[in-house]
């Protein structure tokens, strides 16, 4: 396969690459550009943080879990491209140097890079756009201090002029490996059915850095720019395509469903999420991925793919039982869609996600809860869990204790007890099983206070 894209304002054309090469070995060790460095290599500290720019604008990335396929037509800015070309600092270079945030020159380019793209987005949510970057000695205060000085300054032209590289159309062969579109994909995955899928990669980089498998045949979905649209639908619905990424949702969902996008907030960090697909969350099987019970709790549907024939299901019948899903072979998710609510009802969702740290970091529990409350008394109840189970799963019987029932602390009393019908979970490092119990429990108890309007404050942001 040959690939196309530029390095620091430099074109560059590869031919015969590894379709599971990453951009972080081709970096240090093809090009002897050290300056990105290995630290964790599986998405989790940001010290190969580099910028990727296509059609839809800029991104921080993790080079480590990025295969060199997915940067075609794409340019990509490393340390060695945030000076200018005579060698003048960046405004966030200068700034890190005046407020002393580098110490050991292992995060920091990570850092830099990370500011970088920041900066030419204009985010000055710097708590948000530094979380996927691990500092262990400086420590982030001199940090954020000098991503605070540095947005006063200008964009440098050699930033700003930064675009998707300009490159000829995918050739033949690329076109089966990285298809350019919904249909290009449903024929490329029926003749090859065995093919693995990479979306983001943010899962699969991993199976290769991390468990060193040999993928076999690979299909790219990334250049399928149809299935990266989020459209309101005439009868008010929401299709999401499965390529659309978790920065994307954000945006869209945060406005309908702010608890929602508060989630999304604590999804991974800033560079996972700019890579991470809704598709991958969900085919992924996994039963604490963060958006499933969220998705479960909104009623969504997903539409599934295979060759022309496309069939539909509540998203809660696509998880069969750990590690099995109801998907063919040479099937492929290809939408989710939400439900229109009406707008009299208002917004009852609630996510709530429980893990070790604030950021980046996987779920122990995620419960999501959405009650339909009509004339004091609950009429329809949708609650999902993420972490309680094999799959992300519904609480039937706790849905059934609630419905019919007034919003009343008896009500959340009786629904209590049948947690343990709905659930057995599973001890493990996150968690040991009684603690997930009372912990999914409780978030009942919290969602109660949260339709209540309780003064208490039931959020880490809420309390100062
Ligand atoms: C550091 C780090 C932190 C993370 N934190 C979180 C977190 O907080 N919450 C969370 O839920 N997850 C988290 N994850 C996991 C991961 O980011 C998500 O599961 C992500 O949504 C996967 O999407 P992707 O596009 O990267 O999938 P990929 O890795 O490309 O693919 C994942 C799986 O889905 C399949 N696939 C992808 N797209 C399709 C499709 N359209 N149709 C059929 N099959 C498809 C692939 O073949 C593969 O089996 C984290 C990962 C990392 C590395
Ligand atoms: S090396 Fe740690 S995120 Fe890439
Ligand atoms: S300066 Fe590198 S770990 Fe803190």
């Amino acid at each position: 396969m040959t690939i196309t894209f530029r390095l620091n304002g430099e074109e560059v054309s590869l031919k015969d690459v590894s379709p599971t090469a990453t951009l972080l070995d081709w970096l240090r060790e093809d090009r002897g550009l050290t300056g990105t460095k290995e630290g964790c290599n599986e998405g989790d500290c940001g010290a190969c943080t580099v910028m990727v720019t296509d059609a839809k604008g800029a991104k921080p990335l993790n080079a480590c879990i990025l295969f060199l396929p997915q940067l075609h037509g794409k340019s990509i800015r490393t340390v060695e491209g945030a000076a200018g070309p005579d060698g003048q600092l960046h405004p966030v270079q200068e700034a890190m140097i005046t407020h002393h945030g580098s110490q050991c020159g292992f995060c920091t380019p990570g850092f830099i890079m990370s500011m970088v793209t920041a900066h030419k987005n204009g985010a000055s949510d710097h708590d948000d756009q530094l979380a996927g970057n691990l500092c262990r000695c400086t420590g982030y205060a001199p940090i954020i201090r000098a991503a605070e000085a540095a947005s006063a300054a200008p964009v440098p032209d050699w930033i700003r002029s930064e675009d998707a590289a300009n490159l000829p159309a995918t050739d033949g062969d690329a076109a089966s490996l990285r298809p350019g579109s919904a249909d290009a994909l449903a024929a490329a995955y029926a003749a090859r059915p065995e093919a693995t899928l990479i979306a983001g990669a943010t899962d699969v980089g991993l199976w290769v850095t991390k468990q060193l498998r040999d993928l076999g045949d690979v299909i790219f979905l990334d250049g399928c720019d149809d299935l990266k649209d989020i459209t309101e639908q005439p009868d008010g619905s929401l299709r999401i395509g499965a390529m659309v990424d978790m920065n994307r949702l954000r945006s869209t969902l945060a406005a309908r469903h702010p608890s929602y996008g508060e989630m999304l907030r604590r999804f991974a960090s800033q560079q996972v999420r700019a890579a991470a697909t809704i598709g991958g969350n969900i085919a992924n099987g996994s039963p604490i991925g963060d958006n499933p019970p969220a998705l479960i709790a909104l009623g969504a549907t997903l539409e599934l793919r295979k060759g022309d024939s496309r069939r539909s299901l509540p998203l809660e019948e696509f998880f069969i039982d750990y590690g099995k899903q109801d998907r063919q072979p040479g099937e492929f998710v290809e939408a989710i869609t939400l439900p229109a609510r009406p707008a009299e009802q208002g917004d009852a969702l609630r996510v709530y996600k429980l893990s070790k740290r604030f950021d980046q970091d996987i779920s122990a529990v995620l419960g999501a809860f959405n009650l339909t409350v009509e004339n004091s008394q609950i009429t329809a109840a949708r609650i999902a869990f993420g972490g309680m189970a094999g799959v992300p799963k519904r609480a039937s019987h706790v849905e059934a204790a609630l419905i019919g029932q007034p919003l009343s602390s008896a009500t959340l009393a009786t629904a209590r007890g049948e947690f343990a019908r709905d659930f057995t979970p599973m001890s493990d490092m996150r968690a040991s099983a009684d603690y997930r119990l009372e912990a999914a429990a409780n978030m009942l108890a919290r969602y109660f206070d949260d339709l209540g309007q309780t003064q208490t404050p039931t959020h880490v942001l809420e309390v100062k």
